[in-house]
């Protein structure tokens, strides 16, 4: 089977529907058909400073979350990062075939150090790209579903792993981005045209929040002018945005939903959205209510998940430090 590895990081209380669409979704489906390796990047998450007791708290949520959501332990490896030494041990190596230049040509530290400008960020956030390729080819994988703000960080891992191989020899798989177009970037809310993300929650449509706090979110949506409702992301990014998240809430194809939603208007569209999303947001709360009501069952999960990378990653990190004259 060919192998996946995604990740994603516990800086937030509770996932938003577009981490689910641009990612878990596919972590869930890929399941029946690759060997699949997920991990909580804990590690990624102290780029910027953190709390450590919440950073743990959030660690374990994202786990349970990540359960509840579809990931099967038995057919899967989940794993937290922070407890698999592989990755750091790679990530120096990468780090060093990794050109000053190649590094500051990465969008995300420079989107995410805008505001205490690039001094007062961390020499981590300039590196976590570096980290990121290092957790991708430490599994040799094959695919890594993500969504679309990954991009550019897929094709920095592409290089170092043909750079990799091409001054030492035949090492590394080379991954491909796993990108499913339709839900690959999801949008803010409140402001249609930019990304839902974790740090603008005003637009973000949380998982784990109160439901009736999201459905008030979807009901006041920003939507586009005019009144019809159909898939246009130029001339109605709100509008087509919620098709989007309506489709996958309720399995019903687009052009399906633009023939029911003829001659009705965009309250029709929310009131059936914040149903579905209700409907599915409830029960998987209670779900991970129960993973967390049980922590050493939780405990025992991610131990045996961090075994499992450990082999997997340590034998790439054995071959790679031989390779390069280091000892192992
Ligand atoms: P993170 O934690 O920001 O997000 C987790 C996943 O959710 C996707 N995503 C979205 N997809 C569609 N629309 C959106 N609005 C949206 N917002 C987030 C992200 O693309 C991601 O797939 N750098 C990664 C974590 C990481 C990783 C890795 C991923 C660390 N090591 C190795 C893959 C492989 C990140 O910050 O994801």
């Amino acid at each position: 089977r060919p192998r996946v590895l995604s990740g994603i990081q516990p800086t937030a209380d509770s996932f938003h529907v577009g981490n689910y669409l641009g990612a878990i979704r596919q972590w869930v489906q890929l399941q029946d058909t690759h060997e699949t390796f997920y991990s909580v990047v804990d590690l990624h998450a102290i780029t910027v400073e953190q709390d450590p007791a919440q950073l743990r708290r959030r660690t374990r949520v994202a786990a349970a979350q990540l359960l509840a959501l579809g990931i099967d332990p038995e057919r899967s490896t989940l794993f937290v990062q922070s407890m698999v030494p592989a990755h750091t041990q790679l990530a120096w190596v990468m780090e060093c075939l990794t050109g000053f230049g190649e590094a500051g040509r990465m969008t995300q530290f420079k989107d995410k150090s805008v505001k205490g400008g690039a001094d007062r960020s961390s020499v981590g956030l300039f590196t976590y790209p570096i980290l990121q390729a290092a957790d991708i080819l430490a599994y040799q994988a094959d695919a890594v579903p993500v969504g679309e703000d990954q991009r550019q960080h897929l094709e920095l891992t592409r290089n170092l792993a043909q750079r990799f191989n091409s001054r030492y020899g035949p090492t590394l798989r080379v991954p491909e981005p796993y990108i499913l177009k339709s839900t690959a970037k999801i949008y803010d809310l409140t402001e249609p045209t930019a990304k839902m993300s974790k740090s603008s929650p005003g637009g973000a449509l949380d998982l784990l929040a109160p439901v009736p706090a999201m459905v008030k979110k979807i009901k006041s949506a920003v939507t586009d002018t005019g009144r019809e409702i159909r898939f246009d992301e130029a001339e109605k990014p709100g509008v087509s945005n919620l098709l989007t998240l309506l489709s996958v809430f309720t399995g019903s194809d687009i052009p399906t939903l633009e023939a029911g939603f003829e001659g009705r208007g965009y309250g029709d569209l929310k009131k059936e959205l914040a149903e579905a999303f209700a409907a599915f947001a409830t029960p998987l709360q209670a779900t991970v209510a129960g993973y967390l009501a049980d922590p050493v069952e939780l405990d025992r999960i991610l131990l045996a998940g961090a075994v499992r990378a450990r082999e997997v990653a340590d034998e790439t990190v054995r071959q790679v430090y031989d390779k390069v004259g280091l000892s192992v």
